[in-house]
């Protein structure tokens, strides 16, 4: 999600510093928001100059430190692993200036775990992004249990300027945004693992019958069925309650590695360049 938060504040006038370790993963990241840029002047959502004007604010970086020293702002956007997050913001801390604030776009680590790693609790915070980043209108703005009330106000007015829609929701297991969707879809995959139905059928269900623009099957696929595992995870360790226990049938496809459309298949099989959506094999 990192090239899309970058996108976003680039296209909005900030100047961004997109930082990552693995050059690979800078020049994906350069290439992906070329591209979707170019889907946003093809469907005249924005001007070719405004394109232009986007990519001269990115700079693309493998050093943290560098990166972070003249920063007002920091969103952390890696994967969702507890032990690397606590040790980039223990890292960030160190060397990003006294005023900077600090937000993770985790889907579901406590913040206040992060912020307590910390020497500043009371300047993190978390800003939740939805995929795909530039077109999604909501940021979840997560307050820690030390968040300021003024870094609080800040981020929200910041994230208006994104023309995003910031809600604000307190730091408890999942947020808000996890804590509804990822039950709903971990009961979808319980239900085709009982056999009640298919995979097209549940997903068609939740489309036509409640007006959803995909499946829960299918949005497992594209979020990556190893997060929504972690989510489910969170939920369940955090909460102690069975309603959270992740289905094993969940589990059985990450432990194989069909972790959905980044691997190629999870519910559906993936071929580059096609946008027909075909069930895998295991499930037909
Ligand atoms: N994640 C990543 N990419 C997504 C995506 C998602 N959830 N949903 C759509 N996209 C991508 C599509 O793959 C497509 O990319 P390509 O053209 O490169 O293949 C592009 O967005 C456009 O998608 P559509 O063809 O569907 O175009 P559209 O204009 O008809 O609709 C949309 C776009 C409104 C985003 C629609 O696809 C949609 O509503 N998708 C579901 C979005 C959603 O539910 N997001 C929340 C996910 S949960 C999350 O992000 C947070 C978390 O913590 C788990």
């Amino acid at each position: 999600m990192g090239n899309g938060i970058a996108h976003v504040f680039a296209q909005y006038g900030f100047q961004v510093n997109l930082i990552d370790v693995s050059p690979t993963a800078l020049e994906n990241a350069k290439n992906t928001i070329t591209k979707n840029l170019d889907r946003q002047v093809a469907k005249g959502a924005i001007a070719e100059a405004d394109k232009t004007a986007t990519l001269s604010r990115l700079q693309f970086l493998s050093e943290m430190d560098a990166g972070v020293a003249n920063a007002d702002l920091v969103v952390e956007a890696a994967t969702e692993n507890v032990d690397l997050k606590l040790s980039i913001f223990a890292n960030i801390d160190a060397v990003a200036p006294e005023h900077t604030i600090l937000a993770t776009n985790t889907s579901s680590i406590s913040i206040t775990r992060i912020a307590a790693t910390t020497k500043r609790p009371d300047k993190v915070i978390g800003m939740h992004f939805m995929n795909p980043v530039p077109v999604m209108k909501l940021v979840e703005v997560i307050r820690g249990y030390a968040t300021s009330d003024e870094v609080t106000t800040k981020i929200m007015d910041l994230s208006r300027r994104l023309e995003k829609v910031p809600v604000e929701v307190n730091d408890y297991p999942g947020f808000v945004a996890n804590r509804i969707l990822m039950p709903m879809i971990n009961e979808a995959i319980y239900t085709l693992y009982e056999g009640v139905s298919g995979v097209q059928e549940i997903d068609t269900v939740m489309k036509l019958g409640m007006a959803h623009p995909m499946g829960p099957l299918q949005l497992a696929d594209f979020i990556g069925l190893d997060v929504c595992l972690a989510i489910m995870r969170v939920l369940h360790d955090g909460f102690g309650n069975p309603k959270y226990a992740p289905c094993p049938l969940l589990v059985n496809m990450v432990t194989a590695g069909k972790l959905g459309v980044k691997k190629g298949e999870g519910f559906y099989v993936y071929t580059p360049g096609s946008k027909d959506l075909v069930v895998a094999d295991r499930f037909k």
